[in-house]
């Protein structure tokens, strides 16, 4: 007995680390992009308000019941020769005690989540609105002047940023955790969103909504960029610099319309290239990321990018049905791929 005495705390400190080291290694983590408990705009805030009074609540019935539950199982444990024990039925004090408390609780938990629920609904008349159009599988965003772009969405950090959200196919859902909350994208309807930046930086956001294949592969980035910077980003879109003219420029330039890249992209500054099938690459060069925002933007991805898109993201419309990747006459040669790069990192 006097071992066991010594083996039992230690078995429960290793429990112990066992349970809390995955726990520990979630919180250090500063820098995890999909975050839910960092928030950095007003609205995600309150969410984040929402869930840390729910967190506290359930934290607190968690140790009160608990807690009386190992008193019960220690102090009324059987003995050796005790008999039947006291037979009782009912308690009414008991019983409308641990109605009320859960119900107290409920309504304190309510009615923050009414508040934020209206306040997140409530889009400000001064928001600076921003047209969201999710595709299978991939973001569209218009902004109020009519500039386009796509999976990388700069906003002000100035203001109030507000979304109308449409769908060209089927379902998605909106979200950038650190920005705001889920909104889901329903054909043949226009939902809202909004929030106010409190910092600048990258926030990564995820479809979650399952919308095909490569749902998983639907992400996006939003930067929040200061006025004056959003402001020049938002006028490179209208007036792109001219293309730094490199031979491999001029000719990725004109395979690009010779591939038939043009009957689906847009680029700004080019009369041929008008498509809307696909995103919108005015600014291509300057994005960080690519095939939405799950790849970096470098040489090395967008090579891969354009010699087999559809290992990278399953089912994509462009590996589907360009024919430079349904018909194998036309197939990219590598020369072909390397000047193509050279052009679409020209795009600054
Ligand atoms: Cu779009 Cu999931």
């Amino acid at each position: 007995m006097a071992n066991l005495k010594n083996i039992r705390p230690k078995a429960l400190l290793g429990l112990l680390v066992i349970v809390l080291l995955p726990i520990l290694a979630a919180c250090s983590s500063t820098d995890n992009p999909l975050t839910t408990i960092s928030p950095k705009s007003d609205v995600a805030r309150d969410i984040h308000w929402n869930y840390q009074i729910i967190f506290w609540f359930a934290v607190f019935v968690f140790i009160f019941v608990e807690t009386l539950l190992l008193y019960a199982v220690i102090k009324f444990r059987r003995r050796p020769n005790d008999g039947i024990p006291k037979q009782v039925h009912g308690n009414t004090a008991m019983e409308i005690t641990w109605t009320i408390i859960p119900a107290l609780i409920l309504i304190a938990i309510a009615i923050p989540t009414w508040i934020t629920i209206f306040e997140i609904d409530d889009v400000p008349d001064d928001a600076y609105m921003i047209e969201i159009v999710g595709h299978q599988w991939w973001w569209e965003a218009t902004y109020p002047d009519g500039q386009v772009t796509a999976n990388e969405i700069h906003v002000p950090s100035d203001r109030p940023i507000g979304f109308n959200l449409n769908t060209a196919d089927v379902l998605h859902s909106f979200w950038v955790p650190q920005l705001f909350g889920k909104q889901d994208i329903i054909p043949g309807r226009t939902n809202t969103l909004w929030f106010t930046p409190e910092v600048e930086g990258r926030f990564f956001g995820q479809c979650v909504e399952f919308c095909g294949i490569s749902h998983a592969n639907m992400r996006l980035e939003m930067i929040v960029d200061s006025p004056t910077v959003f402001a020049s980003w938002l006028s490179g879109i209208d007036s792109p610099a001219p293309a730094a003219v490199s031979p491999a420029v001029v000719a990725g330039h004109d395979l690009f319309a010779s591939k038939g890249c043009v009957a689906c992209h847009t680029i700004s500054g080019r009369n041929d290239a008008v498509g809307i099938i696909g995103p919108n690459l005015s600014l291509f060069g300057e994005r960080l990321t690519l095939a939405s925002a799950t790849l970096d933007n470098n040489t090395e991805n967008l090579t891969a990018w354009l010699k087999d898109p559809e290992d990278i993201k399953p089912g994509n419309i462009m590996s589907e049905s360009a024919p430079i990747y349904t018909n194998p006459d036309l197939a990219l040669t590598n020369a072909e791929i390397v000047t193509l790069v050279a052009y679409l990192q020209s795009l600054k």
